[in-house]
């Protein structure tokens, strides 16, 4: 049977290289001590040099062999690393991988010894122009170092490579399971194996398939199917049911080996009239997910990970998101899974096609994140074209046919923004930005693919660098900001040709000099860096049943002199509520409706308020209240106050416990806010993290509120216990909040 342990802990680091670091006997004192997931540099919130974390960097860990694996191989697993890494065992060269987003396995058997061993990884994040995506320029940072997971895998000489579970008839009353099961046999001769496929459903068998098969020495693969598959429950986006598979391969109930993976039952595909999953209809709204962090860029554990998708399903209301421009961390796919988010899933590259040995390497990147993630029932497509690159008949010809090889269950696609551009993918996937605020939203798909006839399509990304806006920006920017995401959003859901509209992007990012706004930010996001919410968000966060939260956020400051002219009309108001009544200064003054006859598209168009006495330039201002009814039921209130003053600092923590394991974090926001709850968001005062326990911060102890508010995350440190964290303003002191930390 294998062993997977978790190989995060103990590693020495050190942000230089010199071939000295290889021997074994090398003295590592000046090394610090980190735990993986780590970014080889932390950088400030903006304003810094994109070329700090662009070095070679030495990560070492030291750890006992154990006798119980004797006559085994053994792995080391990395989950990535960016963006080359080369693998040192007791001074031997034992592999290297290209590439910063894909999983690697390095054996380490063959250089293993008794007692002490030395592994030691050489890391290498500068831009190289032989590794995707680099060799010109990209909007995005490739954050340095070990920056996801590793493991010590501990397997049979003849043992699983990887399982690919392909339920089949799915729409059928009785469904089929083909699984595939890849298997390396290392020795020199030919094995008969028995391999078991268990399905399960919540820990109890439901059907299981076993064929015996030779297994030649060498790599082999063999299918096992399990048909008259009866009461399976479909995997959607309301209800996302999974079911686990369980391989196992031995002789006469002795097991070599096993491997467990999670499946869904459902049957997705983009036809040219629109996205069906299980047969159904179904309009996909989503956003484009950068997976960085302020500070420690990619660096972030399993739950912060995990958290993004939840942000993305539960308060911005999506059923979609595109990993733009990567394969993303396996704990944010899990997520979606497990949560119903559907996920279009893409190969590293922006705009640039390198030379032949660079698409080499792209053809790897389509190879490892299908063999990696050909199983979850989230991801629907494979996107196997450079982002915006230029048509390349060969090159994308070839990533096509691996893609189609690997997996012929799902379809492709490759993300462009050309017209009539070479279709060899069977979706047409385009980043549409036509709409710069006036009356085109967006083309017409045939107008785009230059096809006779409508092909499946969908629309990639839209607004982004059309619109940047900051959190903190003046009010009507902040309100053409979210119009522009409801009217494409409008507009795709209207347009039988479109299956789906991923908006530009879920959260501002860090990057590079020659984009964004300078600072090293791309302000483009509906919510920022920290994932707090820009006005955009309100509207992404309103489409959702009432019954499930009712949802009203006037997208307004309520000043009388923020915007130009004065007042706050047209007033935006993001609702799922029926109607919203209006009271200024505790008197109604009218009740308003959804704008429906104009945005027919959405589940829940706003309400527009254009005319309403507010108050008086100068002379009067009042407190307002806005009240969301459903069914005639008042069924949640949102108050402004005329004259908001700084009144609290709240203080949230996306979580209570965590893992005493050095590397889980959670994330802690703090919002100065007025008498009646509002951020403040031209306050920008110095804010101090007091924290204390088994923690530490991730970024800076002492910083600026941004625009009112800010958040931090905390690690936990390997020890047990308690965290405590509180912040303190110039004129706020926040509540404590205690963190529980256990192994
Ligand atoms: C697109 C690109 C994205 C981002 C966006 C900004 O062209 O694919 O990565 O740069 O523009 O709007």
């Amino acid at each position: 049977m294998r062993e997977t342990f978790v190989f995060n802990q103990g590693w020495e680091y050190t942000p230089e290289w010199k071939d000295e670091f290889i021997a074994p006997d090398f003295q590592a004192d000046g090394f610090e001590r980190v735990t993986i997931p780590h970014a080889n540099k932390e950088l400030p919130y903006n304003y810094f040099n994109e070329k700090d974390y662009q070095f070679i960097s030495c990560y070492r860990k030291v750890f006992n062999y154990d006798p119980s694996w004797n006559g085994k191989k053994v792995f080391v697993d990395f989950d990535a690393v960016m963006a080359y890494a080369e693998v040192y065992l007791n001074g031997e060269l034992l592999g290297s991988h290209k590439g910063g987003y894909t999983p690697f396995s390095i054996d380490l058997t063959p250089a293993l010894t008794e007692g002490e061993n030395v592994l030691v990884v050489k890391v290498d994040s500068t831009e190289r122009p032989d590794i995707p995506p680099f060799g010109y320029v990209i909007d995005y940072l490739c954050y340095g170092g070990i920056y996801r997971d590793v493991y010590l895998r501990v397997v049979d000489p003849v043992y699983i490579q990887n399982v690919f579970a392909k339920p089949k008839k799915v729409l059928e009353q009785e469904k089929e399971l083909e699984t595939t099961v890849y298997i390396s046999n290392t020795t020199d001769k030919a094995q008969t194996l028995d391999i078991t496929v268990k399905l399960l459903w919540e820990g109890s068998l439901v059907a299981e398939g076993t064929e015996t098969v030779t297994a030649e020495s060498g790599k082999s693969q063999f299918d096992v199917v399990i048909s008259g598959l009866k009461d399976i429950l479909l995997w959607d986006i309301d209800n996302p049911n999974l079911y686990n598979v369980e391989v196992t391969i031995g002789e006469e109930g002795s097991v070599r080996d096993s491997f467990k993976t999670r499946i869904g039952f459902r049957e997705a595909v983009v036809k040219a009239d629109g996205f069906y999953l299980n047969g159904e209809k179904v309009m996909l709204r989503g956003l484009n997910r950068h997976q960085s962090f302020p500070y420690v860029g990619y660096a972030m554990p399993a739950r912060v990970q995990r958290k993004d998708a939840d942000i993305l399903k539960y308060e911005l209301c999506l059923n979609a998101v595109r990993t733009s421009h990567y394969p993303q961390s396996p704990h944010f796919l899990d997520r979606c899974d497990e949560i119903g988010l559907m996920v279009f899933e893409e190969i590293p590259g922006w705009q640039h096609i390198g030379d032949e040995e660079w698409k080499q390497v792209s053809y790897e990147d389509v190879r490892e994140m299908i063999e990696r993630d050909w199983n979850h029932p989230s991801i629907f497509l494979w996107g196997v074209r450079i982002n915006e690159s230029q048509d390349d008949h060969e090159f994308y010809k070839e990533t096509n046919r691996i893609a189609r090889e690997l997996d012929p269950t799902r379809q492709t696609g490759g993300v462009r923004y050309l017209e009539g551009s070479d279709f060899l993918e069977d979706v047409y996937t385009m980043n549409d930005f036509i709409h710069s605020g006036g009356e085109r939203i967006l083309r017409d798909p045939k107008f785009v693919t230059r096809t006779e006839d409508y092909v499946p399509y969908m629309v990639t990304e839209f607004n982004g660098h059309m619109y940047p806006t900051k959190r903190f920006d003046q009010e009507e920017r902040l309100v053409e900001h979210a119009m522009r995401h409801l009217r494409v959003q409008n507009a795709a859901a209207l347009d039988p040709h479109i299956s789906a509209a991923f908006g530009w992007c879920a959260f501002d990012y860090n990057t590079h000099y020659d984009f964004g706004s300078g600072d090293r930010i791309c302000y483009h996001g509906v919510m920022d860096m920290f994932r707090i919410p820009k006005m955009a968000a309100h509207f992404y966060g309103s489409q959702v049943d009432p019954k499930v939260k009712p949802v009203l956020e006037p997208a307004t400051l309520w000043t009388l002199g923020e915007r130009g002219g004065a007042g706050v009309l047209p007033l935006v108001i993001f609702t799922n509520c029926d109607s919203v009544k209006v009271k200024l200064h505790g008197k109604e003054v009218g009740e308003f409706y959804p704008a429906k006859e104009k945005y027919q598209g959405v589940p829940y168009p706003p309400v527009v308020i254009r005319e309403l006495k507010t108050g008086i330039w100068g002379v009067q201002w009042y407190d307002a209240e806005f009240i969301g009814i459903v069914d005639g039921e008042e069924v949640t209130v949102k108050k402004f106050a005329a004259a908001p003053v700084p009144t609290k600092l709240e203080i949230e923590a996306d979580d209570t416990t965590l893992i005493a394991d050095g590397s889980d974090a959670t994330r802690v926001v703090f919002k100065v806010v007025d008498q009646v709850g509002n951020i403040l968001p031209y306050l920008n005062e110095v804010i101090e993290f007091e924290i204390e326990g088994s923690g530490t911060l991730i970024g800076p102890k002492v910083t600026g509120l941004i625009g009112g508010c800010i958040a931090t995350w905390v690690r936990t440190t390997g020890e047990e216990g308690t965290i405590k964290i509180k912040g303190v303003t110039t004129r706020f002191e926040s509540e404590t909040i205690e963190i529980e930390v256990k192994k």
